[in-house]
């Protein structure tokens, strides 16, 4: 009996963290926290910005001091002074600040600290080379390991910070939204790594809230709120409705937001609108006033083309009538002018100048018009862009920080917000929320409520099927170029919506 309760080496945690507290002057960051990860096994840590994370995962890897708790691991009492003692133990952080001699090469970076020598005693460059290669190989980067790092992009600086704690025999890997600088694929190949790294017994601790990530890698989620535990769940068992309501503590309801408005008159008429290239077939719907239609589809289905087309970007025949009016969208500012305000999936190519202020990337939209007094009213723009900024709620230290700077929500805020500020009749907004955190989200819905309130008709084409129910009064579901789904409010159901845009079963709304 005895046996089988006390501590075994199967049943043993890896590292168990109790009742962690951390204040900062005017913030308790962290409120008794608890967490538990076994080897082998991806754990998530999520919550909103500012909930806790970044802080529980430096008390784990020595870079805080907790005022209170303890720290197992492998079930005895240890004490974490400093990185290099977690190291020691294992514990190894990827985080998004970036740690790498920019001076130095890309192998040199990857072993720092550990440089492979001769029996001379001096730097053994071809074994140092080499195994710097295979790691590269390994997450799929291709830079020459001499290549100083200083003349890498971003994306290539986060992956050499990857190679190098892969490279490490870490026990515990911590992931601290080490994927939030990375593309897609990279994102994919570093999930992959980290998948077989698990399988041979690492545990890790991925802190994220891109639920996609969470939901393909992880089999357990630990969730914080203001600093304080709100739960340990299994996934996938967890629906990631029920993660981001532990998450925001508030019911979905209040997350969406609501308006209050009638529908008011037809405001967008589109009839027969089709792409020349044939990746949207004839196309038709209505849009009243105050109304919001979600658009719904898989990669492919016509749904992106649907908004290429109306934001004028796309070649498109047809007919789009905006207040009775036929409006000619055959290029963005055509289509701005006839008050369609557009903004596309790709935020980081299309929508943004990484480098220059958010006041800069804010007065994008108004620009020209300034421009054409020959000199930018530099006052005049100030003004305006910190009253949007307090409007939108975009948070940044000033008007004049680089907009790369900013959280990705804060970057959206500021990309829907210029668009916001021309006043049109019709928005179409493509993917809205994507890759912005919970907090943020529920805050762009609440815009979005509000301009619908004020008498908007707004599109939003996503592939979130929760978003969509949360927020549209219809939706409409593309699958190979053509509308194959309509459902009514009464009618929402997000498997039905999802198996349209899967397999293309035709579903009309009854009545
Ligand atoms: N070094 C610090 N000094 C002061 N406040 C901090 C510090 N680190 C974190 N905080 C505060 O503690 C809270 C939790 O932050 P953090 O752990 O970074 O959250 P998360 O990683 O979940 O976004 C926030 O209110 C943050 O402002
Ligand atoms: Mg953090």
């Amino acid at each position: 009996m005895t046996d089988q309760h006390g501590p075994t080496t199967t049943t043993q945690p890896l590292i168990r963290v109790e009742g962690a507290s951390k204040s900062f002057p005017g913030v308790r960051a962290l409120d008794n926290v608890d967490l538990t990860i076994h080897a082998g096994e991806i754990h998530a840590l999520t919550g909103e910005n500012g909930s806790g994370k970044s802080t529980l995962s430096k008390i784990i890897g020595g870079l805080y001091t907790p005022d209170s708790g303890r720290i197992y691991v492998d079930g005895e009492l240890v004490s974490i002074p400093n990185p290099a003692v977690a190291l020691e133990h294992g514990i190894v952080t990827i985080s998004q600040e970036l740690t790498l001699a920019t001076s130095l090469t890309v192998a040199e970076n990857i072993y720092l600290g550990r440089l492979p020598r001769t029996r001379l005693g001096i730097i053994d460059w071809p074994r140092l080379k080499a195994d710097a290669r295979r790691i590269l190989d390994r997450l799929g980067v291709h830079v020459s390991p001499t290549t100083r790092v200083s003349s890498l992009s971003i994306e290539l600086q986060q992956e050499i910070e990857i190679a190098r704690a892969l490279s490490t025999d870490a026990r515990l890997l911590i992931l601290d939204e080490a994927t939030s600088s990375l593309s897609e694929t990279a994102t994919d190949r570093l999930l992959t790594v980290v998948e077989e790294l698990a399988a041979s017994g690492v545990a890790v601790l991925m802190i994220s809230h891109r639920m996609p990530e969470l939901y393909r890698s992880a089999t357990r989620a630990t969730v914080l709120r203001d600093g304080a535990l709100v739960g340990d769940v299994p996934l996938p068992e967890t629906t990631e409705e029920q993660l981001v309501r532990m998450m925001v503590g508030r019911d979905l309801q209040d997350y969406f937001g609501s308006r209050d408005v009638e529908p008011g008159e037809v405001v967008l008429e589109v009839q027969d609108l089709e792409t020349l290239d044939g990746s949207l077939k004839p196309t038709s719907f209505k849009l009243r006033k105050g109304q919001i239609l979600g658009v719904a589809g898989l990669v492919g289905s016509g749904k992106t083309e649907l908004g290429l087309a109306l934001g004028g970007v796309l070649p498109s025949r047809g007919d789009v009538i905006v207040n009775g009016y036929t409006a000619y969208v055959g290029s963005p500012r055509e289509a701005l002018a006839h008050g369609i305000g557009f903004v596309p999936e790709d935020r980081k190519g299309q929508c943004i100048l990484p480098g220059r202020s958010v006041a800069e990337n804010f007065a994008l939209s108004w620009m020209q018009q300034l421009s054409r007094l020959g000199v930018m009213q530099l006052g005049v723009e100030r003004r305006r862009v910190e009253s949007s900024m307090e409007r939108y709620g975009v948070v940044a230290a000033s008007s004049g920080v680089a907009i790369s700077t900013l959280s990705g929500g804060n970057q959206q805020k500021v990309v829907l917000g210029r668009v916001f500020a021309r006043g049109c009749e019709v928005y179409v907004l493509t993917e809205p929320t994507r890759g912005v955190d919970v907090g943020a989200k529920s805050a762009i819905y609440r815009l979005l409520q509000d301009l619908a309130s004020q008498g908007a008709a707004i599109i939003i084409i996503s592939s979130e099927i929760p978003e969509l129910l949360g927020m549209a009064d219809e939706i409409v579901v593309y699958h190979q170029g053509e509308i194959r789904g309509r459902f009514g409010s009464d009618d929402f159901d997000e498997e039905a919506v999802a198996s349209v845009a899967v397999a293309g079963r035709v579903h009309a709304k009854a009545s």
